[in-house]
């Protein structure tokens, strides 16, 4: 209990008991506040802080219990002890029951007094002690949910910066590798446009085919890069009109280890040398440079076949013009299981892939 003076609110309509109660209270250092009851009464209890309110049961007008629900009501933490006769025996019990502190029984014995009050104001202090740390407790909540909302919009911020910073190196970066293709394609006259075509073939393909987005990114990259390798390859024998000789086809063919070698060790790009490596190779064994099968070649290795071909057959060429639509579904499907992935014919055949190239070449 805190040393300031406690104030106690005396309600009785017996002027005598209020005297005494007052004469006895005084004395032990209380701030005592005596009413008579009546309709005044909750005037007189609104217009005060009480620490303690000792009330009369039997009273004229208004009762007790009108007063004590009134203080249970309205001040939650004011302990309430009730007065009562002897005869009020069951009505103390039943305003125990309505939130009263505890009852003293008229004549009043000065230790039973002392000894109640003192009960009575230490619960009020734990009462007022716990609503204290509700109060320290919701302002802690608050401040740290407030803490947590600053935090995850500066979170937000620089993830925001970062995704900017990201795309803007991706858009570069895709840049500099069309560089690269387009540099490629310069040196064998044949194949004008023909990275770029490959690119928006096979990023559709793939996607119809469940690659991840990140799977995408690097079969994007690989799509551009797939003949980089020809950076190696004799430009007299890459542009040669006519029939190849076995030593010249062989030495073309070397074009995907060169550009497996090329990219091989650059971070990132490892899967993409992989995949370069490998787009030559066919479905049934018989392609090059390592004569893998089926499942063995990578997934975007024979995406980029599928597209290669199709493309290889459906544009002009400086030397002839390009073949009719229905003769290169005819040979894709006719190499379907040999040289093709049957599975990526059909997804580019039936969900008409190709329509895709008149677009790409609009742009
Ligand atoms: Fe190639």
């Amino acid at each position: 209990m805190d040393d300031q003076k406690r104030t106690i609110l005396i309600i009785d309509d017996e002027e005598p008991i209020r005297k005494v109660l007052n004469t006895h209270l005084t004395k032990e250092g209380f701030n005592i506040i005596l009413s008579a009851g009546g309709s005044g009464i909750f005037d007189t209890l609104s217009q005060n802080s009480y620490d303690l309110v000792i009330c009369d049961i039997t009273m004229p007008e208004v009762s007790g219990i009108r007063v004590l629900e009134y203080v249970k009501q309205t001040f939650e933490i004011v302990p309430v002890i009730m007065l009562t006769g002897l005869t009020d025996i069951n009505i103390a019990i039943d305003v125990m029951k309505k939130g009263a502190f505890d009852y003293l029984m008229k004549p009043i014995k000065k230790d039973d007094l002392m000894n109640i009050i003192g009960k009575a104001l230490v619960h009020r202090d734990l009462l007022m002690r716990n609503k204290e740390l509700e109060l320290e407790n919701r302002e802690y909540q608050n401040f740290l949910e407030q803490k947590v909302r600053e935090r995850t919009k500066e979170l937000n911020a620089k993830a925001m910066e970062l995704q900017k910073a990201y795309g803007l190196l991706k858009s570069m970066n895709i840049q500099f590798v069309n560089v690269l293709a387009e540099t490629i394609e310069a040196k064998d006259h044949y194949t004008r446009g023909h990275c770029n075509r490959m690119r928006h073939l096979c990023v559709e393909l793939g996607a119809l085919a469940g690659l991840s987005p990140e799977e995408l990114e690097i079969l994007e990259y690989a799509s551009l890069l797939h003949d980089l390798g020809k950076i190696g390859v004799n430009e007299a024998v890459l542009n040669k009109e006519g029939p190849l000789t076995e030593e010249e086809c062989c030495h073309i063919k070397e074009h995907t280890l060169i550009g497996e070698k090329i990219l091989q060790g650059i971070p990132l790009m490892e899967s993409v040398a992989k995949i370069i490596g490998a787009h030559h190779e066919s479905f049934d064994g018989a392609g090059y440079p390592r004569g893998l099968k089926g499942t063995e070649i990578p997934l975007s290795a024979r995406i980029i076949s599928v597209a290669d071909l199709f493309d290889a057959m459906s544009s002009d060429r400086p030397y002839r013009k390009g073949l009719p639509l229905d003769v290169v579904l005819e040979e894709m499907r006719r190499v379907s299981g040999t040289q093709l992935d049957p599975e990526i014919v059909e997804i580019f055949i039936s969900n008409r892939v190709h329509l895709l190239q008149k677009e790409t070449e609009l742009k």
